[in-house]
């Protein structure tokens, strides 16, 4: 076996501030029955002004290097996914990597919209494969309350707060996590957008709707093409979490059952690039990710840029077990 890049530790956090689906049905035409049956959501969390996203996605990263058995000194690359940071320059990579101990490490954010936790990804296995970083912490962090319209019931509803970080490390490992399958299509990027001036994102939700099922589920077939497997050789499936109507479509498509179907919306809503890892860490606290599963990652997000991958879940803590 060649070294390969895997997944070792996964953690998650979520700002003090919840957001009840009652807050929206107070101040907009719009009702918590409305929300639940169209998008799934119930709750989100906010960030609202005591927590940066810093320290969110600090809490995030030190989680998942504690469940990976790893100490901040030995990342010596940090990606941080968003789209919202707390400053325009600089990322959020600097701050995460000097406050978790990873003294002079390479840092660098990404913006990949709601897919950019799947590109990140990438990018670390890619590092890592190559034999440029051992340890990489990939983060998706995110404030979407910054950039979401108050007023506009068709977004205001659907986005929330969040951070969430996985460890990628090399090992003699079978699947590891190095297959991806990207893409992207500028020709779109007015359906969802947030302009320079404004600063708030619009999106014509039911187009982008439509692409989302129709690319995410393309590129999930093109990913388990390329890593020799069928749908139904998936342990889980885990979209980004934009809509429980649009992973359970998906989810159809490709011939899974819902319980090979991780959809932790409810709780924490749309939080683009956070939403996968924050689904992972939900799927394994409730017994549905175990070591060794084999994991289909799919996001879809503002660009338009997609993609899909798969993963071993902790392959190596199941390879010694
Ligand atoms: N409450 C009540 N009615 C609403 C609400 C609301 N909160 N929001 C929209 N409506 C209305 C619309 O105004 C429309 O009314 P009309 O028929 O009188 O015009 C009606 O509901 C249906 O609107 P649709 O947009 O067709 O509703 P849909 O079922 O598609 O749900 C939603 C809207 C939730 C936004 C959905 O389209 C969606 O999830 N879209 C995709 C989101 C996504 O994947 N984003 C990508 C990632 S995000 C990123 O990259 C940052």
């Amino acid at each position: 076996m060649t070294l390969k890049a895997g997944l070792f530790g996964v953690g998650t956090a979520l700002p003090e501030h919840r957001v009840g689906n009652d807050h929206f049905a107070a101040r907009l035409d719009t009702t918590d029955e409305w929300i639940v049956r169209r998008t799934g959501i119930r709750e989100r969390y906010q960030l609202n002004g005591r927590q940066t996203l810093a320290d969110i996605a600090v809490d995030a990263c030190e989680e998942a290097l504690a469940d990976a058995g790893r100490r901040g000194d030995e990342v010596d690359h940090v990606i941080v996914s968003t789209l919202t940071p707390d400053r325009l320059t600089p990322g959020l990579a600097p701050e995460v990597a000097r406050r978790i101990g990873a003294r002079e490490a390479g840092a660098i954010d990404v913006n990949a919209a709601c897919a950019g936790f799947v590109y990140a990804l990438d990018q670390a296995a890619a590092l890592v494969e190559s034999g440029r970083a051992n340890v990489v912490l990939v983060v998706g962090a995110e404030a979407l309350s910054r950039i979401t319209d108050s007023t506009d019931r068709g977004t205001a509803v659907i986005f929330g707060d969040g951070a969430g970080a996985v460890v990628v490390a090399g090992g003699q490992l079978e699947r590891g996590c190095g297959i991806f399958d990207l893409h992207s299509d500028g020709a779109h990027a007015d359906l969802l957008y947030a302009s320079r001036d404004e600063r708030l994102l619009r999106m014509e939700g039911r187009e982008v709707y439509r692409h989302a099922v129709a690319r995410m589920v393309e590129s999930m077939r093109v990913a388990l093409g390329r890593a020799g497997l069928t749908p139904d050789d998936l342990d889980l499936f885990v979209a980004h979490q934009a809509n429980a109507r649009i992973i359970e479509a998906a989810a159809a498509e490709l011939g899974l059952p819902s319980e090979k179907v991780a959809l932790n919306i409810d709780r924490v809503a749309n939080t683009s690039s956070a939403s996968i890892p924050l689904a992972l860490w939900q799927a394994e606290r409730d017994g549905q990710l175990v070591p060794g599963a084999t994991v289909g990652l799919a996001a879809f997000g503002a660009g338009f840029v997609w993609g899909a991958g798969i993963v071993s879940w902790k392959e190596r803590a199941y390879v010694t077990a």
